[in-house]
């Protein structure tokens, strides 16, 4: 297996970093590194006999030694390859995640497998691809689950080219006007002959023979459904433009997909060129799955995963970041059929799918105080200082942090024991108060036998992650970590109360 060798290519940490490793993107663009310079990341020589955890711990800290902004990289620039497929709500920051896994694949040889409960649309998924490393994600959200399948295939891009070359011009022929599919609120949230743009490409698309091209083709359709919809692209929340805008607005849904359709089967080909040149990442497995992560438990059987490598929702998604409600519309215009383990029913109001996400029920939330607070002391202060507020705010805190502990042994035990575990996450505010979710879930964690190695902290620069509208009571902090850990070393889990 060839390792890629990544840097982030950034223009703020672009002069710390020009003796460091290459991105995929630089690879692609031919910009080989020069030879003979420092390898950042690598262990430095003394220390090769010490545990791989402080080795590793070594590699990351030695990244902000060289620059000190490292893990703060905007990601700026477009998002390449089959990162650039759709315009996923807080997507990770590529270039880091890849940065992650190369430290770790530079201190330990049998990494061979990835794990992410919380996949998103799959940034994790391609940085494993990228070093010939299999993956097992899954996400509750079935439009994210449908973008990782596409990212997860090595399609063959010339027929998937020519079978959407089809399918536009059997939608710019169509004659009917009638509306291919229909939900409440249909007329909100799209105008009259955007209704029958998108149903003549929706029934030309399902005409398609092979589900995985028309997978694809959904992919395209619904980043087309995200520009072409009156719902303003500025947040990710459901709201929409006044109506004099979208009544004026010059708006072509065909043209709009056939755009999407040509960046997206160049990012696909260019995807390609790369995976081909990369030794045995034809062969890598990744599998995607619609799944809730409290219902993960051995979703990976056999050979567990070598690495955890995943970001959950910074909160509830009502408050934070709302990845259902953006969904809800593109999934609308899909064949439910072509997304395996897609109930329907998620789609029966706006927030269905936000509901089932953690932290979406409050229901009989204030009972996990107790049990929630013998684990963790940062929950048992924040539980202190909720006392002055009001009782939602408290119901908010304890759902979503028992749901995200209710996700921990099921996550974990598709670990293999001593497992690395990189958790990236963002923190908010309930009511004014800064709620430690590094800390908590570190505590968590630790009940459960895992071992802290280092925790990375980054910046975000203002409006780069796509935020939920604020609100009175709730916000997002502008900073994320990672949290590297192991886990625990026979892979066993301490009982917990449900
Ligand atoms: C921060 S995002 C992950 C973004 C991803 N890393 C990317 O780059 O696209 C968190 C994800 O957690 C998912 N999620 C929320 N609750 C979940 C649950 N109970 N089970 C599985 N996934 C869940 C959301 O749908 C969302 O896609």
């Amino acid at each position: 297996m060839e390792q890629l060798a990544v840097r982030p290519g950034s223009t703020n940490t672009a002069s710390c970093l020009s003796g460091s490793r290459q991105t995929a993107s630089d690879a692609l663009a031919g910009q080989a590194k020069p030879s003979g310079e420092p390898t950042v990341g690598q262990p430095m020589r003394e220390d090769q006999s010490a545990p791989a955890a402080v080795r590793l711990k070594a590699a990351l800290e030695q990244r902000e030694l060289e620059c000190p902004d490292y893990w703060s990289h905007t990601g700026a620039g477009r998002r390449e390859l089959g990162h650039g497929l759709f315009a996923y709500p807080a997507m990770m920051v590529p270039q880091l995640q890849g940065a992650l896994l190369d430290d770790l694949m530079g201190v330990e040889d049998d990494v061979t497998s990835v794990f992410d409960p919380f996949m998103g649309s799959g940034t994790v998924l391609l940085e494993a691809r990228y070093r010939g490393l299999s993956f097992t994600g899954a996400d509750i959200n079935p439009l994210a689950v449908l973008i990782a399948t596409v990212k997860s295939r090595n399609y063959d891009v010339d027929a998937l080219e020519s079978v959407g070359r089809s399918v536009i011009k059997a939608a710019s022929n169509a004659k009917s006007t009638s509306a291919a599919v229909d939900f409440p609120g249909i007329n909100k949230w799209f105008r009259e002959d955007v209704i029958i743009d998108l149903s003549r490409i929706r029934r030309a698309i399902t005409q398609a023979q092979s589900r995985d091209d028309r997978q694809a083709l959904w992919v395209i359709l619904a980043e087309t459904v995200r520009l072409v919809s009156n719902s303003r692209t500025s947040t990710v929340k459901l709201h929409a433009y006044p109506t004099e805008y979208t009544r004026d607005r010059v708006i072509d849904a065909q043209f709009t997909y056939q755009d999407v359709f040509e960046r997206n089967i160049k990012q696909l080909r260019r995807q390609n060129e790369l995976l081909r040149g990369l030794a045995g990442s034809q062969d890598v497995k990744a599998r995607c799955l619609v799944r809730d992560a409290r219902a993960s438990a051995n979703i990976i059987a056999g050979r567990k995963a070598d690495v955890l490598m995943t970001s959950p929702p910074y909160g509830d998604n009502k408050t934070t970041v709302s990845y259902g409600q953006h969904s809800y519309l593109p999934l609308q215009w899909i064949e439910a059929t072509d997304i395996p383990g897609f109930d329907p029913s998620l789609l029966s109001t706006t927030y269905a799918i936000d509901n089932e996400a953690l932290g979406g029920s409050l229901s009989g939330a204030l009972h996990y105080a107790d049990s929630l607070a013998e684990r963790s002391n940062a929950i048992a202060q924040c539980l202190a200082q909720l006392q002055e507020r009001t009782r939602n705010a408290r119901q908010r805190f304890l759902a979503f942090f028992h749901d995200l502990d209710a996700s921990l042994d099921p996550i974990t035990s598709n670990l293999k024991p001593r497992g690395w575990m990189f958790w990236t996450l963002g923190e908010r505010k309930i009511s004014g108060l800064h709620i430690p979710t590094v800390q908590i879930v570190r505590e968590l964690l630790e009940s459960r036998g895992a071992q802290h190695i280092v925790t990375l902290e980054r910046k975000i620069p203002k409006n780069k992650k796509r935020m939920a509208l604020r609100n009175g009571t709730v916000e997002t902090i502008s900073r994320e970590s990672v949290l590297v850990m192991q886990s625990s070393p026979r892979g066993e889990q301490t009982e917990t109360p449900s």
